[in-house]
């Protein structure tokens, strides 16, 4: 697609289900966030994407840059699996800048003539004319792990690099490995930083950062079984804290906690910007679900809102970037309001809107808000006891359900809602639902309820929110 072409799409889309303030693809599949980094102010956020088709077919990096998170560049495709390296794919990794250039490392995917799997770590460097493919610095699969071995990220620390790539073990299990470089185009591997074999036959998508002195490995691992409300979604996508030894590679880690508890969170990356955030961007989407764009509208997949993170109480918490209140547009406040049964409040409905509401008094043990009514359509967010609950059985495509704990008495939800999605930030970013839902542009009420006692909802802010804007 020419940016021309993208622009068009992504201004003009009469599709109901087109987000307003999320990066979609004009057409086909888009996948992981890749190469996100920031360069003299200006912020490059990559992705996957098939652009011919909504399947997982062959991956090119697709590009938006921006300086604010509002307003978009369509940068287009940067690269493509044009090279015998990549022949079957550009798939994920990670950017750094070194001498004023920035510099991808990525993952080529090939197939060799009998279809097996070949995956080579290769390297792109920035030029005036876009980036400029170098090939493999890393072409061998180091011994005892299988071809599933992908998704570099790339750091520095006291001018060495530093990288973690995605593994799996010969005997089928995933692994995160560790490498170093003086150059990033040398490359040693020093050990594997988590080979304790307990999360599932493949760990996609490894990130470490350090983030106010604690280290954080987040990882996208696959095979875990469901425990209860955990672990529900086809692959997951957590953290653990902990630590590398720098230098011989050896890490401990706590265990393993989800990053979000909603069904549409996948391959999160983060970057550090030069105003020292952490800020996360994840694929708001997975596997396996048939999505209604997909027939119809020929796009599918998004990526998150990025979220700045913090970590309190050995808790990493999620917080909307500062940023998006730039999109806000008119504020609708209502303090106070007591319900008991349910109640639509008739000034606040939309399908496209940001709500933060405060709830500091309890009488019910059992109470929520309903997003996207219509005679018969609505989701729901509930407290029920400690159990906080995401419901979209009552809408026509992807139903379900996904809780987290609480053990708070106090509850206060930001919610991000945009024509198909949904993010969820609950106190303060402590845990988080992002999750895709098909319902209809006209479903548009917004209902409140309480069972067994009245419920005080003490604060409610409500805006309607500005669509970005794109240019090329
Ligand atoms: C994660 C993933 C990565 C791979 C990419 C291919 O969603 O499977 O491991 O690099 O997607 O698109």
């Amino acid at each position: 697609m020419t940016k021309k072409e993208i622009l068009e799409k992504l201004q003009n889309d009469k599709d109901e289900f087109r987000l307003n303030y999320h990066i979609t693809p004009a057409k086909g599949l888009l996948n992981d966030p890749n190469g996100l980094v920031e360069k003299d102010g200006k912020y490059y956020i990559f992705h996957q994407w098939n652009e011919n088709d909504c399947e997982h077919g062959l991956k090119s990096w697709g590009l938006f840059t921006t300086e604010n998170f509002i307003d978009w560049k369509i940068e287009g495709i940067q690269l493509s699996p044009t090279d015998w390296y990549d022949k079957n794919g550009c798939y994920s990794g990670s950017a750094i800048v070194k001498d004023n250039k920035i510099h991808l490392i990525y993952t080529g995917n090939v197939r060799d003539e009998k279809g097996e799997r070949e995956s080579y770590q290769c390297i792109a460097i920035e030029t005036k004319e876009g980036f400029e493919k170098k090939g493999p610095v890393i072409s061998e699969i180091p011994e005892g792990y299988t071809p599933h071995f992908r998704d570099p990220k790339v750091w520095e620390k006291n001018d060495i690099f530093y990288a973690v790539i995605g593994a799996q073990s010969i005997d089928l299990k995933g692994e995160i490995l560790f490498y170093k470089s003086e150059d990033l185009l040398n490359w040693e591997l020093v050990s594997s930083i988590y080979d304790k074999k307990d999360l599932g036959y493949m760990l996609e998508c490894p990130d470490y950062f350090e983030l106010d002195g604690v280290g954080v490995l987040l990882c996208s691992p696959q095979g875990l079984e469901p425990e209860g409300i955990l672990y529900n979604n086809i692959y997951q996508s957590g953290y653990l804290l902990g630590n590398i030894n720098y230098s011989n590679g050896q890490g401990s880690w706590n265990s393993f906690t989800e990053l979000d508890r909603g069904f549409d969170f996948y391959a999160p990356q983060t970057f550090l910007d030069n105003k020292g955030r952490r800020i996360l961007i994840a694929w708001m989407g997975l596997e396996g679900d048939i999505h209604p764009t997909i027939e119809s509208k020929n796009w599918v997949h998004a990526l998150t809102i990025p979220r700045e993170l913090k970590i309190i109480d050995n808790k990493i918490y999620q917080v909307p970037l500062e940023e998006y209140k730039m999109l806000r547009d008119k504020k609708i406040e209502v303090e106070n309001l007591e319900v008991e049964g349910v109640l639509e409040v008739e000034s606040l409905y939309g399908n496209s809107f940001e709500m933060i509401v405060e709830i500091d008094e309890l009488y019910s043990n059992n109470f929520g808000i309903s997003f996207r009514k219509s005679e018969n359509e609505k989701i729901s967010l509930s407290v029920e006891n400690n159990l906080v609950c995401l419901n979209r059985d009552n809408i026509d495509s992807l139903k379900g359900k996904r809780y987290f704990e609480t053990d708070s008495q106090n509850h206060k939800f930001h919610i991000f809602m945009d024509k198909s999605s949904i993010e969820v930030f609950y106190n303060d970013g402590k845990e988080v639902f992002t999750s895709r839902l098909y319902v209809s542009e006209k479903s548009k009420g917004i209902e409140f309820f309480s069972n067994n006692g009245k419920t005080k909802f003490k604060k409610i802010e409500f805006y309607s929110l500005k669509k970005f804007n794109y240019s090329i």
